[in-house]
This record gives structure tokens, sequence and C-alpha cells, in this order.
């Protein structure tokens, strides 16, 4: 379909586990349209990384590996690529921001070496330019005096300015797709909001594509423009943001979403859904939230429902809403 950036079609990605493989994705199609952010929300534990992790080609090896599907990427197929062919991707086209902030920087460099370093394997510039540009950067990302920072090793940082130092990094690449995993979990509430304006205006200005992956609804109600939900390695619903919340469908969005505290003063209480993700070696047979669901009906327990379509780009996987 024109406008897509990447179109991802019944990807699956298995570990091997004691007994039988298991799906920490299975069967997740999603689409990414160019200058869009897409919101993907779940709890922890749902594959929300491991689809990321597919799309970048750096999925835990030897054990983790893609079992089927396809990540279409302006219109080839990333799966089965050689490792430099994809490396170029990752380079050029694809960068991520992790969820890790510590295992992603390299120790023996200054974070300006490792940004000048990214930005020259990119662009040919002179060093001169691409430390400008890096200095720029750090100091977008909010590390105060970024001309003394950019000599710092990363042991020399804390948690949160190594975290932005990764921000600095994936943003100069200007990339035409940033997948950003809980992109400010260590980051105070001033540095988070400073970070989503950033990645909100490189969107703007460059048309960058954004996969925004987070448990936080708050964050995806004011950065996506599409939210897919994910459970035990599928989507459940997927939707315009202002419809989404506007009326989520599925009994696992809507227990997200009332899990979003409140601040209206109306004393209403935090819910959260009850029970706990089950295990990827024990998953129900049929829907994959039963036993979770205050809502189950007939042929949740044994069969597993399709994705029904209802509206425009909403889509929801529950037997609630069969025709
Ligand atoms: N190295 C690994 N080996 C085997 N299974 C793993 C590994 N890493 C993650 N998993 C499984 O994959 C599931 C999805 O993990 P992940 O994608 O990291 O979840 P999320 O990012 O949504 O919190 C986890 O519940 C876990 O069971
Ligand atoms: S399919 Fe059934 S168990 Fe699953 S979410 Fe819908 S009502 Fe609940
Ligand atoms: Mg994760």
């Amino acid at each position: 379909m024109a406008g897509d950036i990447v179109s991802i079609n019944n990807l699956r990605v298995s570990f091997p586990s004691e007994s039988a493989r298991i799906y920490p994705v299975d069967g997740v199609s999603l689409k990414i349209l160019k200058g869009e952010t897409l919101g993907l929300v779940g709890e922890s534990g749902c594959g929300k990384s491991m689809t990321s992790l597919a799309l970048m080609g750096l999925l835990p090896r030897p054990l983790g590996r893609v079992d089927g599907g396809e990540i279409i990427f302006k219109g080839r197929n990333l799966i089965g690529i050689a490792d430099a062919e994809m490396a170029k991707v990752r380079g050029r086209d694809i960068s991520m921001i992790f969820q890790d902030p510590m295992t992603s920087l390299n120790p023996v460099y200054t974070v300006g070496d490792q940004i000048i370093e990214a930005i020259q394997a990119h662009e040919r510039v002179p060093r001169t330019e691409a430390r400008r540009v890096a200095v720029d950067m750090l100091r977008k990302v909010g590390i105060p005096s970024p001309e003394k920072r950019i000599g710092d090793y990363p042991h020399l940082m804390s948690g949160g300015m190594r975290q932005r130092v990764m921000i600095a990094m994936a943003l100069s690449l200007k990339p035409e797709l940033l997948i950003a995993d809980e992109p400010t979990t260590a980051l105070d509430v001033t540095i988070q909001a400073q970070i989503l304006y950033l990645m909100n205006d490189l969107r703007r200005d460059l048309g960058m594509s954004i996969l925004l992956i987070t448990h936080n609804m708050g964050l995806v109600a004011e950065n996506a423009d599409r939210i897919a939900v994910m459970y035990a390695g599928r989507i459940l619903e997927e939707a315009p943001t202002k419809g989404l919340f506007a009326s989520p469908l599925h009994p696992y969005s809507r227990g997200l979403l009332d899990s979003i505290p409140r601040m209206t003063g109306g004393g209403d209480k935090l819910q959260s859904i009850p029970g706990m993700v089950p295990p990827l070696n024990d998953l129900p047979k049929g829907c994959k939230f039963f036993g979770r669901c205050a809502r189950s009906t007939e042929p949740c327990e044994t069969k597993e429902p399709p994705l029904f379509q209802k509206g425009e780009g909403h889509s929801v996987r529950c037997w609630l809403y069969e025709e």
C-alpha cells in the first residue's frame, strides 16, 4: 500500500524452552506509514521488544529466530537478508533507542567518538562537522555543557545521561524509521517531555516515522497517531489513537486504559487488570486473554478469535465483536 514505510506481515519469533519452542511474537501484522507515530503498548513480557529486535535484525542469537512472516521495508523483505546488508539498513534507514542504555554504549570510547563515528558511517561529512552535529544534538536532548560532556566515557555518566546520549546518537542519524523502545523510562518528567518534543520535531521536519513502544498509555495518548495493543505475542486491538481512547473495544485495552491514574480529583481509584500474563509455554488454548477476562463467553476458552474490523482502521481480536 502506498505510504507504508514498513509492513510487518504475520511475523513469528521463537525461542527454545524446556519442552517445545515458545513464540514471544506469534502472527503479528503491523503497518507504519510514512511520517506517523505508531504506539505499540502492552504489559511487560508481551513481545514488544522482540518485535522491534526482529525489525532491526537483532534478535539474541543463536536461540531467538524468526520463524515465519515478512518485514517489508520500503518494498524489500528484510527477513533473511545478509548480515552486512542488515547492518547498512540499521546505519542508514532504521535507528533504535534501546530499552537498556547500559549495554548499548561501548565503555572504551568517549560518547562523542561514538556519536561522531555513527554519523560518519552514515554520511560523508568531515569530522568537525560531525562533531558540531553531535554537540548540537547532545544539547537538544538536555545534556548540560555538551562541549565538555562529549569527551566523557559512558561510565562517568548516570543512567539517565546515557539514555540521552543514545537518543542523541539515534536522532543524529536522521533515520526514516525510529524505533523507540521505552525511550524515557530512565528519565525524569521534564526531560521526558523534552525528548518527546524533539522526536516529534524531527518527525515533522524529516518526515520520519516512529514506532513508539511503551507500557505507558499516557505517553501514546499524547504522541501516537495510531495504537496497537499487544498481548501474549499477538495484536489484540489496533485503532487511531482518538478512536481507541474514545471507545476501546477489547476488554484488555479497556483494562489498560482504566489503569491510567486519573488526575481529575474525582477520587477515582487506580484500577488494574486482574491476574497475571500467562507464561508462553502455558497459554490458554482459545483467546489468550481468557482467564483474566470478566466478559468471556462460550467460544473464548477453546477458539482463538480472529481480528474483526470495526470501523475505519479499527480492528479487534475478541469474540464479542463477531458479526
Ligand atoms: N532471551 C530470551 N530467551 C527466551 N525467551 C525470551 C528471551 N527474552 C525474552 N523472552 C520471552 O519473550 C517474551 C517477550 O519479551 P519482550 O519482547 O522483551 O517483552 P516486552 O518488551 O513486551 O516487555 C518474554 O515474556 C519472555 O518469555
Ligand atoms: S474473546 Fe472472550 S475471553 Fe477473549 S477478550 Fe473477548 S470476551 Fe474476553
Ligand atoms: Mg521490552
